[in-house]
Parts: C-alpha cells; structure tokens; sequence
C-alpha cells in the first residue's frame, strides 16, 4: 500500500472559522476525516501533518525521507514565501502534488506566485476539499 504524508501550513487549523466566504464552514477535523476517507476508498495510507511553524514543516519533510511515496502539500501562506519549504522537497525527491483550497491565480498579486509549484508535479487549486481527493488520486 502507497504511504501518502498531507502537510496543511499556516491557519488551515482555523478553518471553519478562517474567512468560510473563501475556505468554506467545515472546520479541519472535517478535513482529516475527507482525507482519510478518501485515502482509504482510493487504497492509500495516509498520515496527516499540520503546523504553524516553517521550521517544522522543514522538519515534517526532511523526516519523510525513505518513508512515504507521495505528498500532499498545502503550504497556506508558506506557498509565496518559503524557499525553505521548497529545497526541503527538493532534499528528499519525494514526489509532491501541492493543493489549494481557493483558486490562487485568481486572488491578490502576491499569491498568484508559489514556490513550491517550482517542484511539484501538479498543483490542484479552487476545489476546496475535493482538492485533496483529487491530489490523493494522483498518487493512487
Ligand atoms: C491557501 C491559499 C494561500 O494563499 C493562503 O495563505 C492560505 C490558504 C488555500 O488553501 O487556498 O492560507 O493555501
């Protein structure tokens, strides 16, 4: 069976609350509940992973080396900032599909750019949750 680590970044935590006009009114357990759902219709093992915190982030990837087949990654608003996101998918060379709930290239300027779509292999954005099943279904 495939392992599949999903990495949510920065206030995906706050979600339900977070802005719902954009991300919507279930909260993130309901997202844990979709992705395992999902993983296990589509026969993946999946681990969830979510942190506020860059460095830990950093720290989720480099330690997945060896480990997983895929990830699944939403760096929230590491997307436009961090290089250091980037180089540590880079570092392990595990495949990556990176996921948006809302459709990016169509908000603000400064999030129509993403770092970590430099080395992803398919970016999935304005599906909302259905985004992770979608990504889940590229490494099935
Ligand atoms: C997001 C989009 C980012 O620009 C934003 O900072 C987020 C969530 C999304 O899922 O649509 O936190 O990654």
């Amino acid at each position: 069976m495939k392992k599949i680590l999903v990495i949510n970044g920065p206030n995906l935590n706050m979600l339900g609350l977070r802005e719902p006009a954009i991300y919507g009114s279930r909260n993130y357990n309901a997202l844990l509940e979709f992705i395992r759902t999902s993983a296990a219709q589509l026969g993946l093992e999946v681990e969830c992973f979510q942190s506020n915190h860059e460095g830990a982030i950093v720290d989720c990837i480099q330690q997945a080396y060896g480990k997983f087949d895929g990830i699944v990654i939403n760096p929230a608003a590491y997307t436009h900032t961090s290089i250091a996101i980037l180089d540590a998918l880079k570092s392990v060379a595990i495949p990556t599909v990176e996921v948006h709930l809302s459709r990016i290239e169509e908000r603000e300027e400064f999030r129509q750019f993403s770092y970590v779509s430099l080395y992803a292999e398919k970016a999935i954005t304005g599906l909302g949750f259905d985004g992770y099943r979608e990504a889940l279904k590229h490494f099935a």
